[in-house]
């Protein structure tokens, strides 16, 4: 084994792992970061999405060699440094959007990330930004009711002060 360092959820951790390991491996079995999930192996479910630098990933297709020196978040470190919850898990649980659960931390992330880059989306965008995260439960119209309810929060939430002076 080759030691490897990764930076995840702004920790740099040092792990005794092969290079060529898909990521979704490190972060649940040597990194022990179990929220994200195994669904296909094969890209295709969206269940193991993590963000590398923001962007949202498949994880199972993504070697640990290629996000050394990235920031990897996973649904454990998805509100950074700020306590409590994020917006898009706040509105997840306001809306009831889970039933069984499995393929949500893809989705939180996924949603996380659309919100991001578009804070205030359409219904195609949110289709755009969500197709292939695959639900077997059929939670598509909480999903659009979360991210719209996310999005409405994170609007209202007062832009904190420069106190450059
Ligand atoms: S487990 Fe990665 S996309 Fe399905
Ligand atoms: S909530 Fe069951 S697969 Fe999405």
């Amino acid at each position: 084994m080759k030691m490897i360092t990764l930076s995840i959820n702004g920790e740099s951790r040092a792990l005794d792992v092969d290079p060529a390991t898909p990521l979704l491996w490190v972060v649940r079995d040597y990194a022990g970061l179990t929220g994200t999930k195994f669904g296909c192996g094969i890209a295709q479910c969206g269940a193991c999405i993590v963000r590398i630098d923001g962007r949202p990933v498949r994880s199972c297709i993504t070697p640990a060699s290629a996000v050394v020196g990235r920031q990897i978040t996973t649904i454990e470190g998805i509100n950074g440094d700020k306590t409590g919850l994020h917006p898009v898990q706040q509105a997840w649980i306001d809306e009831q959007v889970p039933q069984c659960g499995y393929c949500q931390s893809g989705q939180i992330m996924a949603a996380a990330a659309l919100l991001d880059r578009i804070p205030s989306p359409t219904d195609a965008d949110i289709d755009a930004a969500m197709s292939g995260v695959v639900c077997r439960c059929g939670t598509y119209p909480r999903i659009r009711k979360g991210i719209k309810r996310a999005a409405a929060a994170i609007a209202q939430t007062p832009v904190p002060e420069n106190d450059d002076g």
